[in-house]
């Protein structure tokens, strides 16, 4: 039996790079999925539900959105909460430069901290703010956020980003606490350095010098899936064997 038979999941961030592969591995599992992306890259989002489709998907809707857009997330999340999620997965973020130097506290416009705040942190605390009562109601659920180690570990190094994967972890450990005495399970999944995303090639934060791959996020997605019902992790931190050299 899959791990995912008759179970509808809504991941975020899904035309590419991460969401892309958490998607492939959802459908092999047999979720029907709602695949969402910002409308700027509409047709790499439906070559992605094509793809997940082609995986195993039982169904595989497209919904487009720009999650800087408060008035259209909170839509969106209504929208989504008659749906009967089963699985929410907050994936889509952005890095909100490409130099880490203009994140920080000497250079950077802090109009565009808003943007990354809106699209990391705020519009995943929506989704789940909707989607939560949901779940609790059903008796079971599933939240997964896709954080990073920066928020994790000592240390980050872009600020503005790093503010906003704190932010989410914040809400999503809060959550865990408040959530898990209703059967519904949330969980950070916290990346390391990982190859072939968008993010990672167009920032000097990730990949660059080699690192994972996104299955391997994929796979500690399907991970949280395979345990028994009485258990959830709180967090899952994945970094490179050996950073620096390619996976
Ligand atoms: N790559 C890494 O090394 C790394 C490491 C640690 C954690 N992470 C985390 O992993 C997750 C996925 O990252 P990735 O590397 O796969 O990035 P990516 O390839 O750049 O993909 C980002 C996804 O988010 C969506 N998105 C961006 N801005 C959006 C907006 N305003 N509204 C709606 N959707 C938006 C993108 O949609 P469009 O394609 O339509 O723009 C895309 O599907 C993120 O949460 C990231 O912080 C990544």
């Amino acid at each position: 039996m899959s791990l995912l038979q008759g179970k509808k999941a809504l991941l975020t961030g899904a035309s590419r790079g991460i969401g892309a592969a958490i998607a492939c591995a959802l459908a092999k599992e047999g979720a029907s999925l709602t695949l969402v992306a910002h409308p700027h890259h509409e047709q790499d989002l439906k070559q992605c539900a094509d793809k997940a489709k082609g995986c195993g998907a039982k169904e595989c809707n497209c919904h487009t959105i720009d999650f800087a857009d408060t008035a259209a997330v909170q839509k969106f999340a209504e929208q989504c909460a008659s749906q009967n999620y089963d699985v929410l997965i907050n994936n889509a973020a952005i890095f909100g430069s490409h130099k880490a130097e203009e994140l920080g506290p000497l250079k950077g416009n802090p109009d565009d901290w808003d943007r990354v705040m809106k699209v990391n942190a705020l519009a995943p605390m929506r989704l789940i703010r909707t989607l939560a009562p949901k779940m609790v109601d059903k008796g079971e659920g599933w939240i997964i956020n896709i954080g990073d180690v920066e928020a994790v570990h000592e240390g980050p190094h872009h600020p503005a980003y790093a503010a906003s994967k704190y932010a989410l972890r914040g809400f999503g450990l809060s959550s865990y606490e408040v959530l898990r005495k209703h059967n519904v399970r949330v969980v950070d999944i916290a990346p390391g350095n990982v190859a072939q995303t968008g993010m990672s090639e167009k920032s000097d934060m990730h990949g660059g010098q080699g690192a994972f791959n996104p299955d391997d996020v994929a796979e500690a997605v399907l991970f949280c899936f395979r345990l028994s019902k009485n258990a959830v992790p709180e967090e899952i931190v994945l970094k490179a064997v050996k950073p620096g050299t390619a996976a």
